[in-house]
């Protein structure tokens, strides 16, 4: 698993979408209390350590995002943080450090499943990061990546949950820190944060998936394809989600998006996509088949050595 961490939609006011039930404004919360307001209570969520009540407090913003009760206060600034909550353990490693996670045995797929776990977790966080670190963008993007933190929030319950039913939990493998690492450094820019994260690193997902879920089911895993399933269903909504908004920042801001992604790149040290991809799911999560030749060829005549 750790390939997956190494690595013309309207403009928001055409959206069809009737979100008119969700008032916008400024809501009388406190930094750090949970609120009604959403982005206060993402940044209440992005701040839990344990692991359980983090995900427990995404699922519950998800529940909300269908109240009339809830506000966004698109103006509120917080503090610029950088860590998010986090449990003592997992143990932060090296990437050439995190345990064997061969789909052969009982405790190589207990390590798969928590490798995955770890990234689920990591993906909540980048979620609400989303929605209380940008101020200033339509009420849609702070919908947008609510219902993603609620869905990883799921996502991170089921393999939880499957940990335990074989004897571990969320913490007892050693991970790393890839992913927010580049959530980090994007912290400043929306549009490098959309470019980079969701189009690039969450999007790996989508390639990487089925061949793990491949190897699960040589293995007689039924109960993890299941989970990878799930997953895989909900990825392509949070790719499509971030592709929808790298393209309204990026008419925003009059680039145009194939050119821009690759000054992002090289800006943020970040390498091109790699082939092979699953083109299926990508074109569902809305790259276009010339964006993903682009790559293929660029991967193709840069030669073994970079493939
Ligand atoms: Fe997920
Ligand atoms: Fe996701």
């Amino acid at each position: 698993m750790t390939d997956l961490l190494s690595h013309n939609e309207p403009l928001p006011d055409e959206r069809s979408d009737d979100r008119s039930d969700i008032a916008t404004g400024t809501a009388s919360s406190v930094q750090g209390e949970p609120c009604n307001e959403l982005r206060g209570a993402a940044h209440h969520a992005w701040r839990l350590a344990e692991p359980r009540a983090k995900a427990q407090a995404a699922l519950e913003i998800g529940r909300q995002l269908a109240s009339a009760s809830l506000l966004i206060d698109a103006a509120r600034g917080f503090d610029d943080e950088l860590r998010p909550g986090r449990p003592s353990m997992p143990r932060l490693v090296h990437p050439r450090d995190v345990p064997n996670r061969g789909a052969g045995t009982p405790a190589g797929r207990a390590a798969l499943l928590h490798a995955i776990a770890h990234i689920e977790f990591n993906a909540i966080d980048l979620a609400l990061d989303a929605v209380w670190r940008f101020p200033g963008m339509p009420s849609d993007w702070y919908l947008d990546w609510a219902s993603v933190a609620s869905e990883e929030a799921a996502h991170f319950s089921l393999l939880a949950d499957e940990l335990e039913r074989r004897g571990h939990r969320y913490g007892d493998f050693d991970a790393h820190d890839g992913l927010w690492e580049m959530a980090m450094k994007t912290r400043d820019d929306p549009l490098a944060r959309m470019a980079l994260v969701p189009r690039l690193m969450e999007a790996r997902g989508l390639d990487v998936t089925p061949i793990i879920r491949g190897k699960l089911e040589q293995a007689g895993d039924v109960q993890a394809c299941a989970i990878l399933d799930i997953i895989l269903r909900d990825e392509v909504g949070h790719v499509a989600i971030g592709n929808h908004w790298y393209g309204v920042l990026c008419r925003r801001q009059g680039l145009e998006p194939e050119g821009a992604w690759d000054a992002l790149a090289r800006r943020y040290c970040a390498s091109a996509p790699k082939a092979p991809f699953n083109l299926e799911a990508r074109l569902r999560a809305g790259f276009t088949q010339a964006e993903l030749l682009a790559w293929q060829s660029a991967q193709a005549s840069a030669g073994p050595a970079d493939a």
